[in-house]
C-alpha cells in the first residue's frame, strides 16, 4: 500500500524542514506536522517561520497548503496518516536515574503512547528523533501493549543526519538516507515504503538499509566521530599556541590525507548545538550500562574537551585584558552556536558570556538572528547560577555589529557569521576604547589586517606575535616564557 498521508509529531528543527522537503519531492502525499505547541504550530502558519534556516521559507512556500500542513491536531493527523514520524525532543535527563547523560525519552514515550490510543489502522512509526540504541523495543512495547484489535504496527528508525544551517541543502543532497527495520517479511516492506518516499529526489543507492540496531546505534556514531574530530583538532590547537605551530597549517596539512580528509578539521572556542554533547553523553551512559567502561571514558574526554577548549578560550580573554574584566565593555559578535541558525542551544557564547559576566564584565551582544529574549533566557536559566537581575544589569542587546562594539574594550566572536568578515574594521577600531583586543574564538577575520589597524589580537590555535601596544614598549608575552622554560628543562 503506497504512502499518500504522512503525520510528523514535532515541529522543530528536524520535523519542520523534513517534513518540508518531503511535501516538496512528494506532491502527492499529505504531510501534518503536529506539535502540541500552539505557538509554535502558529508560527509554522505564519509568514515568520519559527526557525531561521536558509531555503526553508521558500519551500514552505511552495508547499504550505497545497500538501503541506502545520496543525495542533494531533490525534486526527495520527489517525489518518499511514506513516508517522517521530521528531520530538529527546534531551538529556535533568533528574532521575542518569541524570545529566541518559537520553530523557519521556516526549518520545508520549507520543507512541498517544499513537496506540488513536490509531485504528496500521501504521508505521518512523523514529526520525535520535534515540538510545534499542529505544525501537521500548516503542513498540508500548504499542503492542495498548493496541486496539486488527491494528499492527511496524517500528523504523530512519535517523536525521542535517546540520542546522544547512538543513535543506542537507535533505535535498543527502550523503545518505538510513532505514533501519525489523529482519522479518513485514518489517522488511515497511521499509520498502519508506524507500519508495525517499526514491522520490534520493538516489536509490544512498539510501542504505540496516536492522534497527544498528540504524539507531550509527546516529549516535555519526555524531560522536564529527565532534570527536573538533576536539581532536582543538586539543592540538592548544599545543599550537604553546609552540609557534598554527594549527590552521596543521590542520590543511592533516586533512589532505585521503585516508583523514580535510572536513571538520577547523579549531575554534569549542562545539555547540542541541546535539553532539547530548548524544555523546547519551552513548557514554549506554556503554557504562552495558559494563563499557573503557569505551565510555573514550567518549567521555570527547566532552571534556570541549568543555577545556570553552573554559581556556574563556580564560584566555580575562588573561590578555590584564587580568581583570571588571566593569569593562566587551562586545560579543555571535550567540548563535554556529552561522545561518538562530539555535542557541549548547552555545559556547553562553559559556563564554556567562564567565565574563561572572567576572564583572558588561556585554554589548549582537547576533544576525537571535532575539534578545533568548540571550537574556540563556544568560539566566541555564545551569542557574547568574540571577537575572545581574544578568539584566550587565547585558545590552544591539541591532548591529557597529553599536555593538562603539566604546568597548575588546570584542569577541563567538559565531562565524559571514557578515562578521565584512565589518568594516577601521571604523570599529576607531570607536573602540583604546587598546583595543580582539578575540576571534572561529578564527575567521584577516588577523594581519586587524594587527595593522592597531587591534590587539587573539585567536585559537596560533601563537601569539609580539605585538606593540600604540604608545608603550614591547609586551613580553607570558607564552613565550612558558615556551623558552620548556627548552631550558629540556636542555639542562
Ligand atoms: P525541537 O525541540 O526543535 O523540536 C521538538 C518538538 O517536538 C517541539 O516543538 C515539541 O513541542 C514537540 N513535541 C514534543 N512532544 C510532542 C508530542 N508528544 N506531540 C507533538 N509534539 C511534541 O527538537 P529538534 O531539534 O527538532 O530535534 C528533534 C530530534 O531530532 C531530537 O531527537 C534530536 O536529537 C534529533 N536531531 C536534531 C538535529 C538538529 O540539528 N536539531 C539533527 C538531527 C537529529
Amino acid at each position: 500500500m503506497p504512502i499518500t498521508k504522512i503525520c510528523c509529531m514535532g515541529a522543530g528543527y528536524v520535523g519542520g524542514p523534513t517534513c518540508s522537503v518531503i511535501a516538496l519531492k512528494c506532491p502527492h502525499i499529505r504531510v501534518t506536522v503536529v506539535d502540541k505547541s500552539s505557538e509554535r504550530i502558529a508560527q509554522w502558519n505564519s509568514a515568520k517561520l519559527p526557525i531561521y534556516e536558509p531555503g526553508l521559507d521558500a519551500v514552505v512556500q511552495k508547499c504550505r497548503g497545497r500538501n503541506l500542513f502545520f496543525s495542533t491536531d494531533i490525534a486526527q493527523a495520527i489517525e489518518e496518516a499511514e506513516l508517522i514520524f517521530i521528531s520530538v525532543n529527546t534531551p538529556t535527563k535533568r533528574f532521575g536515574n542518569g541524570k545529566g547523560r541518559a537520553a530523557d525519552l519521556k516526549y518520545v514515550e508520549s507520543a507512541a503512547r498517544m499513537i496506540a490510543e488513536i490509531s485504528a489502522g496500521d501504521k508505521i512509526v518512523v523514529e526520525k528523533s535520535t534515540v538510545p540504541v534499542r529505544a525501537a523495543e521500548s516503542i513498540m512495547n508500548i504499542l503492542r501493549a495498548n493496541h486496539k484489535p486488527g491494528v499492527s504496527y511496524q517500528i523504523l528508525s530512519n535517523p536525521e543526519f542535517l546540520a542546522e544551517g544547512t538543513a535543506i541543502d542537507d535533505l535535498l543532497n543527502a550523503d545518505r538516507v538510513l532505514i533501519g527495520g525489523e529482519e522479518s517479511p513485514e518489517g522488511q516492506a515497511a521499509i520498502e515504503e519508506l524507500c519508495k518516499v525517499y526514491e522520490h529526489w534520493i538516489p536509490r543507492k544512498n539510501i542504505l538499509t540496516t536492522n534497527t540496531w544498528s540504524s539507531e546505534l550509527s546516529k549516535l556514531a555519526a555524531n560522536a566521530f564529527l565532534a570527536q574530530r573538533i576536539s581532536s583538532i582543538n586539543s592540538l590547537s592548544a599545543v599550537c599556541e604553546s609552540t609557534g605551530a598554527d594549527v590552521s597549517e596543521v590542520a590543511r596539512a592533516v586533512g589532505l590525507d585521503s585516508r583523514i580528509g580535510s572536513k571538520f578539521l577547523q579549531a575554534s572556542v569549542g562545539f555547540g548545538g542541541s546535539c553532539f554533547q547530548k548524544d555523546i553523553l547519551n552513548l557514554v551512559y549506554i556503554c557504562e550500562c552495558l559494563n563499557l567502561p573503557e569505551v565510555a571514558a573514550y567518549w567521555q574526554q570527547v566532552i571534556d574537551m570541549n568543555e577545556y577548549q570553552k573554559s581556556r578560550f574563556s580564560a584566555k580573554v580575562i588573561e590578555s585584558l590584564f587580568n581583570t574584566v571588571t566593569d569593562k565593555k566587551i562586545s560579543i559578535l555571535g550567540f548563535a552556536f554556529k552561522k545561518n541558525t538562530g539555535d542557541t542551544r549548547e552555545s559556547p557564547a553562553i559559556h563564554v558570556a556567562r564567565t565574563l559576566i561572572d567576572e564583572g564584565a558588561k556585554l554589548h551582544i549582537y547576533d544576525p538572528k537571535v532575539e534578545e529574549s533568548q540571550i537574556m533566557s540563556d544568560l539566566s536559566n541555564c545551569g542557574a547560577i547568574l540571577e537575572p537581575e545581574l544578568v539584566k544589569s550587565r547585558v545590552s542587546i544591539f541591532k548591529d555589529a557597529y553599536s555593538a562594539t562603539k566604546n568597548t574594550h575588546a570584542i569577541v566572536v563567538c559565531t562565524e557569521w559571514d557578515e562578521f568578515v565584512e565589518l568594516d574594521y577601521k571604523r570599529i577600531y576607531a570607536e573602540m576604547m583604546k587598546p583595543a583586543y580582539i578575540f576571534d574564538g572561529r578564527k575567521i577575520l584577516d588577523h594581519d589586517k586587524l594587527q595593522k589597524l592597531g587591534f590587539i589580537v587573539q585567536t585559537i590555535g596560533k601563537k601569539i606575535e609580539c605585538q606593540k601596544l600604540r604608545g608603550s614598549g614591547k609586551i613580553k608575552l607570558k607564552i613565550e616564557e612558558k615556551w623558552y622554560r620548556y627548552h631550558f628543562e629540556a636542555l639542562s
